[in-house]
């Protein structure tokens, strides 16, 4: 086994690697990643949604080969998984974005950037040449800005566009405010002793580029970027708007109601993400597994629908997939890879997905992503 895979033998779990990442990382970084708002109840609920799972499986379906491959959007995935945007992802380690995606093309699966990632649009893709990338923005009135942002996207070759629209403030994230780690950071007393405790991470932050907002425009004042990036007067107006700007796919996250799915469908968008923004937004928004069946129901092969939290697992996708999402998002479990290790703790965390997926497969006795049917699951 090549030394670098051999590093990770014993790391099975996402749950391994976000010990580890615990480990290495100051705690108000990892406490970002994390931490989710107020009570943190919502990301704990998508979690334990899917260890209520119950599976159902066939026996004696001749599983010798399976195919875990799928289409997101009209094109081919390798899994039925995509690594959603997250912010500041050089924060958690320096080689952040661009190593993210490039196991993200190994994978087979894409990779959404964030509007407040720390690497630019066209940096990525050319650290990330082979990715499929999509590109994540807040919904905003101010429609010069996003149009600047969209033509980056579209001149980079970003075949999807992420809009969010679950901000229109910043949820009241207590782990930071108690770190006094700030949006945008800020170098306190408080957060550099923090720091210092994790030399290793301290020396390669020290040692490489500053972290810097690339993807919103570098060299730009932080302070009125951030003011800027939650729009609270957003409707669905901009949402149409968007739509008649980008040509490419474009998928709108965070939606958690049957009406609005109905009416982001009716804006024309190709893709509805289920999700509560991990739990960061607001703390006992419904729960993604359990809003997933009646969305997919709701909207009837109109848009693909998506399903965003609380996966840990291969099998989680599985789950979720049997329930009609065409694709999971992961976010935290690739961050702590990330944090463990990097670049190839990240494709190894991807290789155990896949593993696990394919395994599951087998085990509920079908030998197809597209076979995965709502019989296979309950949720509870
Ligand atoms: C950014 O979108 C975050 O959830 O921190």
């Amino acid at each position: 086994m090549p030394k670098r895979a051999a590093r990770w033998e014993r790391v099975l779990t996402v749950a391994d690697f976000r010990r580890l990442a615990k480990r290495r990382t100051p705690r108000p970084v990892f406490d970002y990643v994390e931490g989710a708002a107020e009570q943190e109840l919502s990301v704990d609920r998508s979690v334990q949604a899917f260890q209520r799972v119950v599976f159902h499986p066939h026996v004696l379906r001749n599983v010798g080969s399976v195919e875990p491959s799928t289409t997101i959007l009209g094109r081919r995935a390798a899994l039925p998984m995509v690594l959603a945007p997250t912010g500041f992802t050089r924060m958690m380690r320096t080689e952040g974005e661009p190593a993210v995606a490039r196991s993200a093309a190994r994978a087979g699966i894409p990779y959404a950037l964030s509007t407040l990632g720390t690497t630019s649009v066209d940096r990525l893709r050319s650290e990330a040449p082979d990715t499929e990338l999509w590109f994540q923005l807040y919904l905003s009135r101010d429609h010069g800005r996003s149009r600047e942002l969209l033509d980056r996207a579209k001149a980079s070759s970003y075949t999807t566009l992420v809009v969010t629209v679950d901000v229109p403030v910043a949820g009241a994230r207590l782990r930071d405010s108690y770190n006094g780690l700030t949006l945008p950071p800020t170098l306190t007393l408080r957060t550099l002793v923090a720091m210092a405790a994790k030399p290793r991470w301290l020396f390669d932050a020290l040692t490489t580029e500053p972290l810097a907002f690339e993807a919103l425009g570098a060299g730009k004042d932080l302070v009125s970027l951030f003011k800027n990036a939650f729009d609270p007067g957003v409707t669905f107006a901009d949402l149409e708007w968007l739509r008649a700007q980008w040509r490419g796919s474009l998928v709108v996250k965070g939606i958690q109601r049957l009406d609005d799915a109905k009416a982001a469908t009716a804006a024309g968008v190709d893709a509805i993400a289920v999700s509560n923004h991990g739990g960061r937004q607001l703390d006992r928004a419904a729960t993604p597994l359990m809003l997933l069946p009646e969305v997919v129901d709701a909207i009837g092969g109109k848009a693909e629908v998506f399903l965003d939290g609380g996966i840990r697992s291969g099998a989680d996708v599985a789950a979720a997939v049997a329930l009609g999402a065409r694709a999971a998002f992961i976010g935290r479990p690739y961050l702590y890879a990330l944090m463990a290790g990097g670049e190839s703790a990240v494709d190894h965390l991807l290789k155990l997905f896949a593993d696990d997926y394919v395994r599951t497969l087998k085990l509920l006795g079908v030998s197809r992503t597209a076979d995965l049917s709502s019989d296979l699951v309950t949720a509870t």
